[in-house]
C-alpha cells in the first residue's frame, strides 16, 4: 500500500480530509445497509435535531502501523459497547455493536494510505459519530438519524509532545452527579469550550474539573481522565458516575497490574490529596499519556517534580507498555488489537 505523501512526523491533531467515509441512515425504525461514500459533507434541515437540541454522540479511536507493517485497530468493541450507552442517554437508536466495528474496518481499509507509517508518532484517529436528521421544534428525540465514521491522521493531541502540561482547576462545572458526564455527548464538549478558552487565555493547557455536588474531588478535564502514582509507586485513578470512562484508562489499568505488577486504586479522589501525589498524567484516545507538571489551584501552585521537564518514571513505563502494546513490539492481551 502506498502511502499518501504527506510530512507524519510533523502533523499536528487536526482534521485531513480522507478518501472515504462510511454512512448509514435510520429511518422508519431500522438502520439501512450503509456503505462508503466519497461525499464529506452532510447536508440537514435547518430543523434538524442535532442542529437544535445537539442531539448526537461520538467514539473515538486509532489505527496503527505496527512495527510488523500491518495495519491494526485498538480495541473498537469497547467504543461501540460505550456509544450504545451514549446512544440510550440521548434516546437515539443504537447502532448494532458488530456493524459498528465492521463500519470502522471499512473506513480505515479504505483509507489506508492515511495511516501513518511505523515510527512517525502519528496515527489515524477515528470518529465514528450520530446524529437526528429530520426536523424536531418540540423537545423531544429525533425519528430519522446518520451514524458515520471518518478517519483523520493525526500527530499529538497537546502542542509539544509529550511537554508536561500545566493545568487549572476550573471554577466552572463540567458534569451534574446524574448528568450526562458518562458519555460521549457533543453537549458535553460544547459546554468545555468557554472553559477551555479562558484557560488558555490565562497560559494554562488544560482545566481539571471538580465534581460538581461538592466541589472536593478530581473527575476528569474534559478530552482526558487523570492518572496519579503514589510515591510508593501506586496507579490511582479518579472513579465517578460523572466522568467519561476512557478506553485507555482502563487498558492502562490493566497494564499496570497484569504487565507492570503495580497496585492499582480506582476511587475518589480528594483534591486535598493531589499535592500528595508523585506523578500526574492526562490519559485518552487523543492524549495517550501525556505527563503534568503542575496543577494550579487559585495561584496555589502543585508541581510534580518528575513531570516539569519530562514524563515521570512510572508514567514513562505506563506510556511505553501501551505504545508497545498497539505498536505490536510488546503482545497483545487476546482481543485488544
Ligand atoms: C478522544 O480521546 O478520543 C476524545 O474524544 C477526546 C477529544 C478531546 C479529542
Amino acid at each position: 500500500m502506498e502511502k499518501k505523501n504527506l510530512d507524519w512526523s510533523n502533523i499536528g491533531f487536526g482534521y485531513v480530509q480522507t478518501d472515504k467515509r462510511y454512512v448509514s441512515n435510520f429511518k422508519d425504525g431500522a438502520w439501512d445497509e450503509g456503505g462508503l461514500t466519497d461525499d464529506a459533507n452532510v447536508v440537514l434541515n435547518e430543523c434538524a435535531g442535532v442542529l437544535q437540541y445537539a442531539q448526537t454522540v461520538f467514539e473515538g479511536m486509532k489505527a496503527y502501523t505496527t512495527e510488523q507493517g500491518k495495519t491494526v485497530i485498538f480495541r473498537p468493541d469497547l467504543n461501540a459497547e460505550r456509544m450504545v450507552q451514549s446512544a440510550k442517554r440521548l434516546e437515539m437508536p443504537v447502532f448494532p455493536e458488530d456493524r459498528f466495528v465492521d463500519a470502522v474496518v471499512q473506513t480505515v481499509k479504505a483509507n489506508e494510505a492515511y495511516v501513518p507509517p511505523y515510527g512517525t508518532g502519528a496515527t489515524l484517529y477515528i470518529r465514528p459519530y450520530m446524529f437526528g436528521t429530520n426536523p424536531v421544534i418540540g423537545v423531544k428525540p429525533a425519528d430519522e438519524y446518520q451514524f458515520r465514521v471518518f478517519g483523520t491522521p493525526v500527530g499529538p493531541y497537546f502542542k509539544g509532545g509529550v511537554k508536561p502540561l500545566t493545568i487549572k482547576v476550573s471554577d466552572f462545572d463540567r458534569a451534574a452527579p446524574h448528568g450526562s458526564g458518562h458519555i460521549k455527548a457533543g453537549l458535553n464538549y460544547a459546554m468545555s469550550m468557554h472553559a477551555i478558552v479562558t484557560a488558555h487565555q490565562e497560559g494554562f493547557d488544560e482545566n481539571l474539573y471538580l465534581d460538581a455536588a461538592t466541589r472536593t474531588n478530581v473527575e476528569e478535564t474534559g478530552g482526558a481522565n487523570f492518572l496519579f502514582v503514589t510515591k510508593d509507586g501506586k496507579l490511582v485513578t479518579p472513579k465517578s458516575n460523572s466522568i467519561l470512562p476512557s478506553i485507555t484508562r482502563r487498558s492502562l489499568v490493566y497494564v499496570a497490574k497484569e504487565y507492570l505488577g503495580m497496585e492499582v486504586e480506582e476511587r475518589t479522589v480528594p483534591f486535598a490529596e493531589v499535592k500528595e501525589f508523585a506523578e500526574c498524567g492526562l490519559c485518552g484516545t487523543a492524549a495517550v499519556i501525556s505527563p503534568v507538571g503542575k496543577i494550579v489551584d487559585h495561584g496555589n501552585e502543585i508541581c510534580f517534580s518528575s513531570g516539569m521537564t519530562d514524563m515521570g518514571p512510572v508514567t514513562k513505563k505506563l506510556y511505553d507498555t501501551l505504545t508497545g502494546i498497539q505498536m505490536g513490539r510488546i503482545e497483545a492481551p487476546k482481543g485488544w488489537i
